[in-house]
């Protein structure tokens, strides 16, 4: 009896070192990638770097210094991956998002045609959805907005699909201030 006690708990402290050991591991290497992602990631999401590290950001750059999102009374910076890419909570599809418009920012700048800011910009505003900006602007109808504001929130909280509803119909320079000498030739 003694020694089928101690054989049982032999052989579950033998499983539990091979096993133990090997899911322990698993979840420290699986933390060190997690950091270590993080911290690769952190410098090229910074605002400052996708806005300058190629020349074809400069204005859309200049322009978000400009806009309410980088320059309010709050201090509050609104970050480019903010409203150019999924939510950082949604972290894997943020990743994968960041990954493949890096590349194909790269690609682009090296291969790719002249760049042609309005070209670019119509195609920004098809790709920015109402979720990314509503991810920050739940309160929009509980705020004491005016009655034309309110109408339209309304209807873009109930008919999100309808294009006329879409944030960046009225907002269009909500993200880069355009009506600048920036954008005059
Ligand atoms: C509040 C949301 C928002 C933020 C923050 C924001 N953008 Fe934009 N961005 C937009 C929208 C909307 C458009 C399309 C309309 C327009 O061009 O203004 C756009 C257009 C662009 C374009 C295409 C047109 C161009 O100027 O070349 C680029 C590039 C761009 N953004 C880069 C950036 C960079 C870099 C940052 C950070 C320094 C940033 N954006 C911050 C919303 C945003
Ligand atoms: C990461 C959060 C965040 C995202 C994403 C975001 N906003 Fe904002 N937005 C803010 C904050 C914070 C302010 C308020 C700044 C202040 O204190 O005045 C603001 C202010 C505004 C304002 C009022 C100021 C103005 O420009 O007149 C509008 C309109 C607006 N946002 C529209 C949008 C639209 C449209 C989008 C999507 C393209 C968007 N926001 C995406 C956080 C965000
Ligand atoms: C049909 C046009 C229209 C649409 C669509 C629209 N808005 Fe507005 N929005 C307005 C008007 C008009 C105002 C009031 C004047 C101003 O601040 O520009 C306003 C004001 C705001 C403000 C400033 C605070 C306030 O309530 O006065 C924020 C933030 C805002 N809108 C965010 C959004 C977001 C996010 C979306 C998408 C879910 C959106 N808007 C869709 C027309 C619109």
């Amino acid at each position: 009896m003694i020694n089928g006690v101690k054989c049982i708990t032999g052989w579950a402290f033998g499983i539990f070192r091979r096993w133990g050991i090997a899911f322990f591991g698993g979840i420290v290497v699986a933390i060190v990638c997690f950091v270590s992602l993080n911290a690769a990631m952190e410098p090229v999401s910074r605002n400052e770097y996708c806005g300058t590290a190629c020349h074809e950001m400069n204005t859309a750059y200049q322009s978000w210094e400009l806009s309410h999102h980088a320059a309010n009374a709050d201090g509050i910076r609104v970050g480019c991956v903010d409203c150019h890419l999924p939510p950082k909570e949604e972290y894997f599809t943020h990743l994968t998002a960041k990954a493949w418009a890096g590349a194909k920012d790269m690609y682009m700048h090296h291969f790719g045609p002249e760049y042609d800011v309005e070209t670019i910009r119509k195609k920004v505003l098809e790709h920015i959805d109402n979720e990314t900006c509503a991810h920050c602007h739940q309160d929009l109808l509980t705020k004491s907005s005016d009655a034309k504001a309110r109408i339209a929130h309304l209807a873009a909280q109930n008919e999100p699909d309808n294009p006329e509803n879409k944030c960046t119909a009225c907002h269009e320079d909500a993200g880069h201030k355009r009506n600048t000498t920036l954008y005059s030739p």
